[in-house]
């Protein structure tokens, strides 16, 4: 519809007051508006690594076949559908040296279409790509870091249209990280390409043992690491867990819409966890709002694991719209509660995502009893509660109720509890809400 001149008029106070608020939201806190929730996709480096030998493993290594697979499995096999969009290359897509302009070169044997093209193979099939680099002189393995080439590089980035770059910290100095990744938030910002921006800024000052400052890294990071890296094997993710629930009243507060912990890759699907323990991974993962990268081989990954991996349920609490990290919020004699605040909210009343975890190995399934209101479910409208993982609705409970689970040994129940609202209170809220449009 073609709008009136005084339709114009308010159009045009409208845009430059949105000018007006994006620049100051920008000079105040530098938002990029991305990773609302947290990021979801497939990450090559836990179950690829640095695999460069193209002649003797085609199949397996660091190229860009490797990717153009991984996207349309994504696709195919029902990973987009549920929300997984980002497709992210790790470490090891480089050449050694840079070109004598300076410039980054993608391997030129394996990823000899160049990255623009493969950036372009990823969004026909409507997903997303990300990119690593490290702040230091080098990489990680070795290639080339951003360090003195910060403009061109983001440049780089903004023209093969990467969405998503994880900037690691190997090689660079713990105490110049505060001013180097702000700085580098603001370069990628400026190329005027959107791009998630994830961080290793505070693991790497957790190290050195130096404090890191929160405030400003969630300022200026989509998404970071707290941790040392998953590796495929349940005592790997249990030390995550640990460190999480450990460090939770330092870690939780810094997660919310744009900014959020990363524990590292779900690594459900690959050698070293049993289905319950990945079950375990993709729950408290959710509870933790972290972000959701696989990092598996979708062309042979059990249909168990993907199930799991395509929960929908487990899936919707990472994802709430709220944002608020959950909490370890029990812990005694090998088992534990998480417990994360979910949508929807009546009046100050939560709904909740309680995940049951045991840590025992004596071998046989414990059980778990407790009252709603030991869990801190207090509202007396009552909450229907279901099993996330299994099809079991427990229909309304109140916070007296006490519900017994019976959990598997390194494994989870993982329910939700959504708080009722009193009808006659919404009723009342629909006759008020009546009354102020009629005046
Ligand atoms: C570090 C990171 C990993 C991975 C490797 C690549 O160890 O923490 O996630 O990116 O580098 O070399």
């Amino acid at each position: 519809m073609k709008p009136s001149k005084g339709g114009y008029k308010s159009h045009l106070i409208y845009s430059v007051g949105i000018i007006i608020i994006t620049f100051l939201r920008q000079a105040v806190c530098l938002e990029n508006g991305l990773a609302r929730t947290p990021p979801m996709g497939w990450l090559s480096w836990e179950r690829f690594r640095c695999n460069t030998d193209c002649e003797n493993d085609p199949d397996n290594c660091v190229s860009e076949q490797l990717f153009q697979t991984m996207s349309d499995l994504m696709i195919t096999d029902g990973y987009a559908a549920v929300g997984y969009e980002y497709v992210n290359i790790d470490d090891c897509w480089l050449e050694k040296f840079r070109a004598p302009n300076g410039k980054l070169v993608p391997d030129r044997k394996r990823f000899s279409s160049g990255m623009k093209a493969l950036s372009d193979y990823i969004h026909s099939r409507g997903l997303k790509i990300g990119i690593y680099e490290d702040f230091g002189n080098f990489t990680c393995a070795g290639y080339p870091g951003i360090i003195g080439h910060q403009y061109s590089d983001a440049k780089q980035f903004a023209e093969w249209n990467v969405d998503y770059v994880k900037l690691d910290g190997c090689y660079s100095l713990p105490q110049d990280m505060d001013a180097g990744y702000s700085e580098f938030e603001r370069i990628l910002n400026s190329t005027g390409k959107p791009m998630i921006y994830s961080c290793s800024w505070p693991v790497y000052q957790i190290y050195a043992g130096i404090q890191p400052n929160f405030t400003a890294i969630r300022t200026h990071c989509n998404l970071w690491r707290n941790f040392d890296d998953i590796q495929d094997s349940w005592a790997s993710v249990e030390s995550i867990i640990d460190y999480y629930g450990n460090n939770q009243d330092i870690i939780a507060p810094n997660a919310g819409p744009g900014h959020w912990n990363d524990p590292d890759m779900l690594i459900i699907g690959n050698f070293g966890l049993s289905y319950e323990q990945a079950k375990t991974q993709f729950a408290i993962w959710s509870i933790l709002a972290a972000p959701l990268l696989m990092s598996v081989d979708l062309r042979t990954i059990r249909p168990e694991f993907k199930e799991i991996l395509q929960n929908r349920k487990i899936i919707a609490v990472d994802q709430d719209v709220f944002g608020i990290q959950g909490r370890r919020i029990y812990k005694h004699k090998g088992i534990e509660i998480w417990s994360r605040p979910i949508a929807p909210l009546y009046q100050t009343y939560y709904s909740y995502a309680i995940a049951f975890l045991n840590r025992r190995t004596d071998g046989t399934p414990s059980d778990v009893a407790v009252t709603l209101k030991e869990l801190g479910l207090i509202s007396n409208t009552g909450y229907r509660v279901e099993d996330l993982y299994e099809n079991v609705d427990y229909e309304i409970l109140y916070p007296t109720t006490k519900i017994k689970v019976k959990v598997n040994p390194s494994g989870v129940v993982m329910l939700k509890a959504e708080v009722q609202t009193n009808r006659i209170n919404q009723l009342l809220v629909k006759k008020l809400d009546f009354f102020s449009a009629l005046n």
